[in-house]
């Protein structure tokens, strides 16, 4: 019996797992103290009622025999891919239907696509970023690279071409930076993309955020058809952290070494995922009609208020921050020179506040921190108040 020693190239556990146990030990060790968690990105807002109709509606056909659904299709129901490729439509991006694999989350997705790929690709991770990328290529034991995001950068790294790749992420706007490239940036990547005869995979879950003309899918780039794979989720769009739903884009076009990648991934899903259930599908399609994105939209715009407190606060601290405009994560420089967890202890000794410690997501994350604007506004607000009494200079 062998197991996988590639595991022992991960850290202990997966950073928010570790955010959460630190948090749980120090509210047992202290019940008498309300702790805020403005840690993991999980939302605090209810489904839309358009989105909850949809799913009454959905559970009332499971009871009656002649609308009760079995299996869901592999790729998700064409009622639910059709909704999305007008949702890209929307934003002049073509995305046929028929591209689209609907799945219980952004997570997987970006967990399981690396399995089309060998194991002596190269990968390239932006860093900081969303941990997930990293460990699952270190459990699959990848050569991974890094693109350093950085302040001088504006946490944006572009291709070098020194560098060969075969496996790129990007994820846009950025987790945990919140920086967003543009179209014109985004073209660089496709670019070289195709030139390194690389495949991008794109996480596009925080599109919905982009407010200042910022790229909201790599689509828009031309060319990126030949190269990219893109990611997305209902979770940060339309709260669907705890339903579960997702989509990805494996165009057509997308063909290495004489192989069609869509039909790799279509053997993939059908042998391992049996889809998502009709009901949160259904639920899913309601956020797209016009009552589903009025009302989700009231809810993006709860949360961008509470990123513009977070941002106050942070300016009247006087520590530097980014993100918080086309994302909803405020990325601060920890004050005082202290390093990331050190802050983070801090924070929970002293203020009760869970943030999540930016080296956590790469080495370039040291010294840096991240706070979520997707808490509730009452706890958002006292969190800044504990955070300014504690840091103001
Ligand atoms: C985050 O906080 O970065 C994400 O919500 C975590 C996740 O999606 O797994």
């Amino acid at each position: 019996m062998q197991l996988n020693e590639n595991y022992e190239n991960l850290s202990e556990s997966y950073l928010f797992a570790t955010v959460a146990k630190k948090a749980s030990e120090y509210a047992s060790a202290h019940p008498e103290q309300k702790v805020i968690k403005l840690s993991i990105g999980d939302v605090t807002l209810p489904l839309a009622p358009a989105v909850i109709a949809a799913m009454h509606k959905a559970v009332d056909e499971m009871g009656v025999k002649e609308t009760f659904r079995g299996y869901p299709p592999y790729e998700g129901y064409d009622f639910l891919r059709e909704s999305i490729s007008e949702y890209y439509a929307r934003r002049g991006v073509k995305v046929p239907a028929s591209d689209i694999f609907v799945s219980d989350g952004a997570k997987s997705d970006c967990g399981n696509l690396p399995e089309l790929f060998g194991p002596d690709n190269t990968v390239l991770v932006p860093d900081p970023v969303y941990p997930v990328y990293v460990d699952t290529n270190l459990m699959a034991g990848r050569k991974i690279v890094y693109a350093a995001a950085t302040k001088e950068n504006g946490f944006l790294p572009m291709p070098d071409e020194k560098v060969q790749a075969d496996l790129i992420y990007i994820c846009s706007p950025n987790n945990p930076t919140g920086a967003a490239y543009t179209k014109e940036q985004l073209q660089k990547w496709v670019d070289y993309a195709l030139e390194k005869d690389a495949v991008i995979l794109y996480d596009a879950a925080y599109e919905c955020f982009v407010q200042d003309g910022a790229a909201r899918s790599i689509y828009e780039a031309a060319g990126a058809e030949k190269c990219a794979i893109e990611m997305c989720s209902f979770s940060k769009t339309a709260g669907f952290t705890g339903t579960r739903c997702g989509y990805t884009v494996v165009p057509s076009a997308l063909v290495r070494k004489g192989v069609s990648l869509k039909e790799m991934w279509f053997r993939r899903q059908s042998t391992k995922f049996n889809g998502v259930s009709y009901i949160v599908q259904r639920g899913a399609a309601a956020v797209f009609t016009e009552e589903g994105l009025a009302q989700i939209g009231e809810n993006l715009g709860y949360y961008r208020e509470n990123a513009r407190i977070i941002a106050d606060c942070m300016d009247r601290c006087g520590i530097f921050y980014t993100g918080g405009k086309n994302s909803p994560y405020i990325w601060l420089k920890c004050p005082d020179g202290m390093k990331s967890w050190e802050f983070f202890d801090y924070l929970l000794r002293e203020a009760q506040v869970v943030g999540t410690p930016g080296s956590g997501f790469g080495r370039n994350g040291e010294g840096y921190f991240r706070l979520t604007a997707f808490g509730d506004r009452e706890n958002t607000r006292e969190a800044c108040e504990r955070l300014y009494r504690l840091l103001k200079k």
